[in-house]
């Protein structure tokens, strides 16, 4: 088990394999349930008394489905549930239930508590501690949010055995982001167990836990992402313009895992990082990007993307997290010139077509 310090107190995240089955053999009655249609689908046989439950709201893990537009939906249906500031929001399902939920929770009533049960590996390993809500309105993604830590986290593996290898591949995304910020020694060991985490459940487990560990750190030292926290959003400022400019064709964590390379690749030829750093990390990026290294990422959308990131200030530079020559992530601002341009271009045009 993990305890977690936030600005609400500590809630805790435990690794329960029957996570499920304690709480379908007990289900709160002040309980108003989020869930995931097709983990409900998936699970039903296990979840009867959950799915019968007289607050249940299946929701589709569609990006649209986790937008302003779709909150009044949401909110009338808790209202009709008769929900009270007493009772619990429950989650089940990954990042896009538990940013709607997280949300909910934050506004509604101004204030009710919320507990998820993450189904994907994104959401065990990386999102399900953190406190933040991220959520989309119009074409302006992760757009509103608030920092609303859980009450509780129960981890079950036992959800990743259905999860798509695609899904899975994007949950080792955001370990490998989490084992570079810890260093390059902790990303080297990560690397070198790679085909181990996909075959073997138990060395999962270990960098699940792992991968917690290490993010715990960072979030009781800045759980507002004032300072030290920022530097979670490496492989992010070119992975979410890669995501825009693919309209989100490919998942997060591995258009995360592109945006990480390409970190690598920009810091080497901005003569901040270097080849060597960019060459050690790449096998296993590659590996990870398996299928999406030839997927047509246009330029101009990229560019423009990239610099409306949330994390620049003022115009005509853009701040980024990359890794140092020692393999040390940092954050920097730089601006963005014909030169940033042309480097991007022939990342985009050469190092992915050669991959
Ligand atoms: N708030 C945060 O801190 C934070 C951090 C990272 C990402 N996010 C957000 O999370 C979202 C991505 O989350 P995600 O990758 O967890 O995926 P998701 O919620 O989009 O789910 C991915 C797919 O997996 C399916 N699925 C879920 N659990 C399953 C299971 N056990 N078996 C089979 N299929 C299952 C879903 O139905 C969906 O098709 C994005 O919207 C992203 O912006 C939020
Ligand atoms: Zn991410």
């Amino acid at each position: 088990m993990l305890t977690i310090q936030s600005h609400k107190g500590p809630y805790t995240a435990t690794f329960d394999p029957s996570a499920l089955t304690k709480l379908e053999e007990n289900v709160p009655a002040n309980a108003h349930f989020l869930i995931d249609a097709h983990v409900a689908d998936l699970y039903a046989a296990q979840m009867k008394n959950i799915l019968t439950h007289r607050s249940v709201l299946l929701i589709d893990a569609l990006e649209s489905n986790k937008s302003l537009e779709r909150m009044p939906d949401y909110v009338a249906h808790l209202v009709g549930k008769g929900l009270r500031r007493d009772h619990r929001l429950i989650a089940i399902g990954g990042g896009i239930i538990q940013d709607i939920t997280c949300f909910l929770s934050a506004t509604m009533l101004r204030g009710v508590d919320w507990v998820f049960y993450p189904t994907t590996l994104l959401a065990q390993a990386d999102s399900c501690i953190g406190s933040k809500s991220s959520i989309n309105s119009g074409t302006a993604k992760n757009i509103l949010g608030t920092f609303t830590p859980p009450r509780e986290v129960h981890i079950s593996t036992n959800f990743l055995a259905t999860l798509d290898p695609r899904d899975v591949r994007s949950g080792i995304g955001e370990m490998l982001k989490v084992h570079v910020i810890d260093g390059p020694d902790s990303f080297d060991t990560i690397a070198a167990d790679y085909q181990r985490i996909l075959k073997e459940p138990e060395v999962m487990m270990t960098y699940i836990r792992r991968s917690l560990d290490i993010k715990k750190a960072y979030i009781e030292r800045d759980e507002f992402d004032q300072g030290a926290r920022n530097v979670f959003n490496y492989g992010h400022s070119f992975g979410h313009a890669i995501e825009a400019a693919t309209d989100f064709g490919i998942p997060h964590g591995i258009a995360v895992t592109i945006g990480m390379n390409m970190a690598n690749y920009v810091a080497a030829r901005l003569e901040v990082g270097s080849d060597e750093n960019y060459r050690r990390m790449q096998p296993v990026m590659r590996l990870n990007y398996d299928g999406f290294e030839t997927y047509p990422v246009p330029l101009a959308p990229f560019m423009t993307a990239l610099s409306r990131d949330k994390k620049n200030q003022g115009t005509g530079t853009a701040t980024f997290i990359l890794a140092n020559r020692a393999g040390q992530v940092f954050k920097d601002q730089y601006p963005m010139d014909e030169n940033l341009t042309s480097i991007c271009r022939d990342y985009l045009e050469s190092e992915r077509a050669a991959a």
